[in-house]
C-alpha cells in the first residue's frame, strides 16, 4: 500500500520561518520534521511514499536524493559516520514519488491530486505537521502500523483520533462514535464551534481508506473559505454507509504545526536524544524559576 504525504501547504502559522524554508523541513534537533515522518512511515511498513508538492518545496526532494558531492567529500575526509547517517536519510527499499497539488486548495484536494500516482487502491494520508511514536511503552508496534494491520483484516478505513481538551476542539476534525464498542465512527466534522462538537475526539492526521474515498473526494465541494476538505470527503462516505474506523492513538502526538506546540516538541526531542539528552535537561534546569 502506498501512504500520501502532503506537503504543499503554505504553513502561515509558523511564518517567517516558512517564508522561504517549507515547514516539513524546519529541524527537530538535527533532522528536519519530513524525516521523523518518512522513518515513521518506513516503520509502519510502507515503502511507496507519494509526496504532494509545491514549486516552492523542491528542498524536501533534494532531501532524500543522493547528494554525489557531500558523499564524496565525507568519504575523503573520512567521517564514516557522518557518511552512513547521510546515506541512511532515504532507506534502500523505499521508493519516493512527488506530485504537485498547483494551488493549495485543501487538505482534500492536495490528496486528490495524489489520486493518478496510487490508481484505484487503498491507501494511507499522514500529515507531516504531527509527529506519533510508532513504538509503544513495551516496544510493540503501534498507531500507523497498527492502523494498517485493522485495515488488511477488517477492510474498513481507519481514522486516528486522540482526546483534546474540550475548548481546542475547535481546531480540529472532530468525530462521535456510532458504537462504542466497535470504534465505528457515526460523524465527523471539520473545525467545529465547541458548543457544537459531538465529543472531544480530535482527528491526529493519520488515514487509513479504502478506495472508495476517491468518489467521494472527486464529489466534495469547496468549504466556506474556498478549501477542499478530507474530513468532508469521509462525511460522505461515512453518509453513503461505507463503516469507517477510529483508531485511538497509542501514547502521545508531538504537534510542530503552531510555534508554541513546535517549541515544546523540539525540547521533548532534545530530551530524549541519546548524545545531547542529559546536557539538555541540565541546562533547562540552570533556567527554571
Ligand atoms: P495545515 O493547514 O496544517 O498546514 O495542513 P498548512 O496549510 O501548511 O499550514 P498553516 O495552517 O497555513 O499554518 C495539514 C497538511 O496538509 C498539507 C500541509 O502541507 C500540511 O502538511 N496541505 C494543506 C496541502 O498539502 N495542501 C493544501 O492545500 C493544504
Amino acid at each position: 500500500m502506498k501512504v500520501v504525504i502532503p506537503v504543499a501547504g503554505l504553513g502561515t502559522r509558523m511564518l517567517p520561518a516558512t517564508k522561504a524554508i517549507p515547514k516539513e523541513m524546519l529541524p527537530l534537533v538535527d533532522k528536519p520534521l519530513i524525516q521523523y515522518i518518512v522513518d515513521e512511515c518506513h516503520q509502519a511498513g510502507f515503502r511507496e511514499l507519494v509526496f504532494v508538492t509545491h514549486a516552492s518545496k523542491n528542498s524536501i526532494e533534494n532531501h532524500f536524493d543522493t547528494s554525489f558531492e557531500l558523499e564524496s567529500m565525507l568519504e575523503q575526509r573520512v567521517k564514516r559516520q557522518l557518511l552512513d547517517e547521510v546515506r541512511s536519510i532515504c532507506p534502500a527499499d523505499l521508493t519516493i514519488s512527488c506530485i504537485r497539488q498547483g494551488e493549495a486548495k485543501g487538505l482534500g484536494h492536495a490528496v486528490l491530486s495524489a489520486h493518478s500516482l496510487i490508481g484505484d487502491a487503498p491507501f494511507a494520508v499522514v500529515l507531516p505537521d504531527v509527529l506519533i511514536e510508532q513504538l509503544n511503552q513495551k516496544d510493540e508496534p503501534v498507531n500507523l502500523g497498527a492502523m494498517l494491520q485493522h485495515f488488511e483484516v477488517s477492510g474498513h478505513s481507519q481514522v486516528m483520533v486522540e482526546e483534546v481538551a474540550k475548548e481546542d476542539v475547535s481546531k480540529y476534525g472532530v468525530i462521535d462514535f456510532a458504537d462504542h464498542k466497535d470504534q465505528r465512527i457515526a460523524h465527523i466534522v471539520e473545525k467545529p464551534a465547541v458548543e457544537d462538537a459531538p465529543s472531544n475526539l480530535a482527528v491526529v492526521g493519520r488515514y487509513v481508506f479504502s478506495q472508495d474515498i476517491w468518489t467521494h473526494l472527486a464529489n466534495t465541494q469547496p468549504d466556506a473559505s474556498g478549501e477542499i476538505q478530507l474530513t468532508d470527503a469521509i462525511a460522505a462516505m461515512i453518509a453513503s454507509d461505507h463503516q469507517v474506523k477510529s483508531y485511538s492513538i497509542d501514547g502521545p502526538s508531538h504537534d510542530c504545526g503552531n510555534k508554541l506546540s513546535y517549541v515544546k516538541t523540539f525540547i521533548h526531542y532534545a530530551l530524549q536524544d541519546k548524545k545531547l539528552g542529559a546536557d539538555v535537561a541540565k541546562y533547562l534546569k540552570t533556567l527554571a524559576v
